[in-house]
């Protein structure tokens, strides 16, 4: 028997929140903060699309300044797509871990090779068993021979102030404050060095109060994987890297290749590393990907800017009630949904958090901005920058061409890919930072909530009540009957 759903599926533009009373004062006391998965917390609730022309580490750098999260893309090499993850992680290392030593012997010349080389202004002095003997910095080789040894130039480890590892943030901006130095090196009871804070790296996480970091203080990333077999080597290294959720990222993420992914990675993994998989658009399919272990679900077939799934394939729920829908499931197996694809405005996020998602993705929105891949692009007088379903023709040309060093496009033939082709490929204008607009549409998700009289993220969905639009509706919800300048 055929079967027919009776309900209407909704898009965004089908309905509107109604206003709820509000006890809120200012916007200043809404928290935006939320779940991207089980164990991951995020400032505010946007995380980057894992799309060539969206995520590599620039936008995923700027989204967790800002308080998101970006996923990088995964239609590079495994290789180059961990030293993304590891730029991010790098951007701003707090508490470095191993920082550069040498040895005492040497001379002024070799430690300025060594400073130069790894681009930093000092060198910590160490013995053969890592203890410290003092610190060089490039004020203290100035103007000195180069034929001296490091041991003659250095302030020596009486002079230093050092901290014991483990170590607390404040404290340690206590002590930058106290003895205005630059550099703190971390010791353990034995005089070994574990450690370095820079003075430089604490004032850029107090220039970024919000941003989205791991328990090191480090920005979090999240990075995208496929389910072929060979995908466990790349999450191998991606995870080697640094990056703090893998992102299982397939069209149709209900599927058992997906399914036996997480499967697999859990196997390998245990709990420690976060694994969100999708897409996926009904109940069953958050269940059965959230009991494979799955700690958040993605969900969106078709809705994205550059999607033609719906169309050729003639398969999709419309957003509004795939994540309705969903997140039921979610709820029931403790676990969060990103929302997936087809983000137009601020008051669509709002919407998409009411009907139960944690977080939304987005792509073309982030597209034309500085942090996207790619250059921009004139076109009668205006700059663009292009933007491309994953699944365009070009793309997966782009991607076969990449991988398969053989294949030069003189002999491609592209109408192939056009038959299996899912999505376009467009100019989107270029629209600036990226972080402007993240701070746009978080001022518009808190007018949102504030209309809601939602302080958390969670709020919105209990005080949610939509009501559907008619066409007159949704023509009165536009600026009509004016001239817009
Ligand atoms: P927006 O609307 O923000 O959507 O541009 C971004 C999301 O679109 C999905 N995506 C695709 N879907 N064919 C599809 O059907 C494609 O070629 C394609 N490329 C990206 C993806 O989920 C992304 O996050």
């Amino acid at each position: 028997m055929v079967k027919i759903i009776e309900n209407v599926g909704l898009s965004f533009d089908d309905v509107l929140l109604v206003p709820r009373k509000s006890d809120i004062l200012s916007r200043k006391e809404i928290d935006t903060s939320t779940f991207f998965s089980r164990r991951i917390r995020i400032n505010i609730p946007i995380v980057s699309a894992a799309m060539d022309t969206v995520t590599e580490s620039s936008m995923a750098i700027t989204m967790a300044r800002e308080g998101g999260i970006g996923v990088i893309h995964r239609f590079i090499p495994p290789e180059k797509q961990a030293e993304e993850v590891a730029r991010v992680k790098r951007a701003e290392n707090v508490v470095i871990e191993k920082p550069a030593t040498v040895s005492p012997e040497k001379t002024i010349r070799e430690a300025k090779e060594i400073m130069k080389s790894l681009g930093i202004s000092g060198l910590i002095v160490v013995d053969a068993e890592g203890r410290l003997l003092g610190i060089l910095t490039r004020r203290d080789i100035l103007f000195v021979d180069e034929n001296m040894k490091v041991y003659e130039c250095m302030t020596p480890r009486k002079n230093m102030i050092v901290a014991k590892s483990g170590i607390s943030l404040e404290e340690a901006k206590e002590i930058f404050k106290k003895y205005k130095i630059e550099k703190l090196p971390l010791i353990d009871d034995q005089d070994r060095v574990k450690g370095l804070i820079t003075c430089v790296d604490l004032l850029k996480r107090e220039a970024y109060p919000n941003a989205a970091r791991d328990s090191k203080g480090r920005l979090l990333v999240a990075a995208a994987i496929g389910v072929k077999e060979s995908e466990v080597e790349r999450a191998r290294l991606l995870i080697e890297a640094g990056a703090d959720a893998l992102v299982i990222d397939v069209a149709h993420g209900h599927s058992t290749m997906c399914i036996s992914m997480i499967k697999k990675l859990r196997k390998i993994y245990g709990d420690s590393i976060e694994i969100v998989a999708g897409n996926v658009a009904t109940p069953e399919g958050v269940e059965e990907l959230a009991a494979a272990g799955a700690d958040a679900v993605k969900v969106g077939v078709g809705p994205g800017s550059v999607c033609t799934t719906r169309i050729v394939a003639g398969v999709g729920v419309p957003q509004l009630s795939a994540i309705i829908n969903c997140s039921e499931a979610a709820e029931k197996m403790g676990i969060p949904i990103i929302a997936d694809g087809g983000i137009r405005e601020s008051g669509d996020i709002v919407k998409a958090l009411a009907a139960g998602a944690s977080s939304v993705m987005i792509g073309r929105l982030l597209a034309g901005t500085d942090e996207s891949p790619g250059t921009v692009i004139i076109r009668n007088g205006r700059r663009y920058k292009m933007y491309r379903g994953m699944a365009s023709v070009y793309a997966m040309l782009g991607r076969e061409a990449k991988f398969r060093e053989d294949l030069s496009e003189a002999l491609v033939d592209v109408s192939e890919y056009s038959y299996y082709a899912e999505g376009v490929e467009a100019y989107v204008p270029y629209t600036g930072s990226a972080s402007d607009i993240i701070k746009r549409l978080v001022a518009g998700l808190r007018s949102g909530m504030s209309y809601l009289g939602a302080r958390k993220i969670e709020d919105l969905k209990k005080n949610a009540i939509f009501v559907r639009l008619t066409e007159a509706g949704l023509r009165e919800s536009l600026p009509h009957d004016v001239e817009t300048v």
